[in-house]
């Protein structure tokens, strides 16, 4: 089994590069902070609680080469936010990074106690993460039915999580007791995260997986006959609002208009207990060469490209949101507020 990210000899970390997926299997190994700041940056390792795991590692790995004077808090705490404003939308990124600062601002460590303090909870956030999914996928399973059709969008297995997946993590779990069951995935233009990753990772699932191109969602879900719509997400909001890969929203619509379920399946760690609403959630804009070309070939003479990597989903076009303390049905504010205890 392939593993997206994994800590070496309590000072490296290994981290999957899935920009050469699905062709290479080639892996970055590094026990330098900044570097792994530039693979979240390039997509290397991607997938918001795959980020939050690699940001955990990345805030060990800086402190893991300080040495001891009288300022390290607040070197560590510069880089703990370089580490944390390296992707803005994923929240799963300052979650965990806000575990470290947590330690910083509450205990009076000296540096190598820290280091030890660091290196756990880095660990843990990956432990967690592995547990996490699997709740998310035994809770999901049951909304899933011998011979359903079900359409995804990016990728949401392994690769984005380092646990079983969320969206991705349902289905193939339900692959494993349901009968005939048949995927759709996007092929999630522009960097295809779909056709390069999630077809990849279904192959190696044995789930029947189709690829198609984002714009045949409609005609998918219509002569396809779609029963049901999985995506993961980004950040959730406290009334329900969901960021998640660009294309998510027009499938929610598309959802609707059919009359089919549409669910997001996320950790609790992807909600955003300081957004009120999608309004306060901030969209990540990338290059617009990333819409220039595909696999570095340009195919366009176009001078200018919008490139948003997310857009956001109202509440009102969720079913639920399957989660690892179970589903939100119909999800809203309150119902939210009460699933994470605020
Ligand atoms: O830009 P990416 O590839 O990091 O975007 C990933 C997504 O949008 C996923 O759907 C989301 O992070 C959920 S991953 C379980």
């Amino acid at each position: 089994m392939y593993k997206t990210i994994s800590i070496i000899k309590k000072n490296k970390i290994k981290i999957l590069d899935q920009r050469k997926l699905p062709f290479k299997t080639c892996y970055i190994i590094t026990d330098n902070y900044k570097t792994v700041i530039k693979a979240i940056k390039n997509l290397s390792v991607r997938g918001a609680p795959a980020i939050g795991v690699a940001g955990g590692f990345a805030a060990f790995l800086a402190i893991n080469k300080l040495n001891n004077n009288h300022d390290f808090k607040n070197k560590i705490k510069k880089m703990l936010k370089e580490i944390e404003s390296s992707r803005p939308t994923a929240v799963n990124l300052s979650w965990a990074i806000k575990k470290f600062y947590r330690i910083l601002d509450n205990k009076k460590n000296s540096l190598p106690e820290l280091k030890k303090i660091f290196f756990n909870i880095s660990v843990d956030i990956e432990k967690q993460e592995i547990e996490v999914s699997n709740k998310i996928s035994k809770n999901g399973v049951k909304l899933i039915k011998n011979n359903f059709n079900i359409l995804t969008h990016c990728n949401t297995g392994r690769l984005a999580t380092t646990g079983i997946g969320t969206a991705l993590g349902v289905i193939s779990s339900a692959n494993k007791i349901r009968k005939n069951l048949k995927l759709f995935a996007t092929e999630t233009r522009p960097l295809n995260q779909g056709s390069r990753l999630t077809t990849w990772e279904a192959n190696k699932e044995d789930i029947n997986c189709t690829l198609i191109t984002d714009s045949m969602a409609a005609y998918s879900i219509k002569e396809k006959k779609v029963n049901l719509v999985i995506v993961g997400a980004d950040r959730i909001a406290l009334n329900g609002d969901t960021a998640n890969k660009i294309g998510t929203l027009q499938l929610a619509i598309l959802a609707k208009y059919y009359s089919i379920p549409f669910y997001v399946a996320a950790p609790i760690s992807t909600f955003d207990k300081d957004s009120k609403s999608g309004k306060e959630i901030i969209i990540e804009n990338r290059d617009q060469e990333e819409v220039f070309k595909i696999n570095q070939t340009r195919i366009t003479q176009s001078k200018k490209a919008l490139n948003p990597a997310f857009d956001v989903t109202p509440s009102k076009l969720i079913t639920g949101i399957i989660t690892d303390k179970g589903i939100i049905q119909k999800p809203n504010k309150n119902k939210i507020k009460k699933l994470l205890s605020i």
